[in-house]
């Protein structure tokens, strides 16, 4: 296992459409995720952020509170979104140091098959619908500043060009 290099806005790749995994043998790649994600550190991340142009993510909402829930998601697909929304403050491994104030469905459905092959329907529900969601976005090449309405986007990215 390794850590992979952390692609960092505006790299094209971060505004790219993955491509499907389908049958291919993707875990060595999925391996390499939670290391360079629990390294990072970070609760999601997605293929495309480490160079790979798939349509695979991995998760762990809980580890940094002390208990580990690894999750990897290939050719995941959003089933169900809640009526209800919910807003928060959402960080990016590839945009460090700014927060985006992000509204979203508060509650999902995610088919996706796992890191052993067996496809699954989980309903997420508070973070875990979220970091999902951020995620999935990144397999389409949207990133989360792209919810954002124009005037926070374009303060987002102010201070976010700010800092480099
Ligand atoms: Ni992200």
């Amino acid at each position: 296992m390794s850590v992979l290099p952390i692609l960092q806005w505006p790299d094209p790749r971060l505004n790219t459409r993955c491509d499907p995994v389908g049958t291919d043998d993707i875990s060595a790649l999925i391996a390499d995720m939670f290391e360079t994600m629990y390294a990072a550190p970070g609760r999601g991340l997605a293929g495309p952020q480490v160079g790979a142009m798939l349509r695979v993510f991995v998760m762990d909402v809980g580890w940094k509170d002390g208990e580990k829930t690894p999750m990897a998601c290939i050719d995941p697909e959003v089933t169900w979104r809640s009526e209800e929304m919910a807003t928060g403050p959402e960080g990016c491994l590839s945009m460090p140091g700014v927060l985006a104030q992000v509204t979203r469905p508060a509650e999902i459905r995610l088919a996706y098959t796992d890191q052993g092959g067996v496809l699954r329907e989980d309903h997420l529900t508070g973070f875990a619908a979220i970091c999902a969601q951020h995620e999935f976005d990144h397999l389409n090449g949207t990133m989360h500043f792209a919810h954002l309405p124009e005037t926070e986007r374009d303060r987002l990215l102010a201070d976010y060009g700010a800092l480099s």
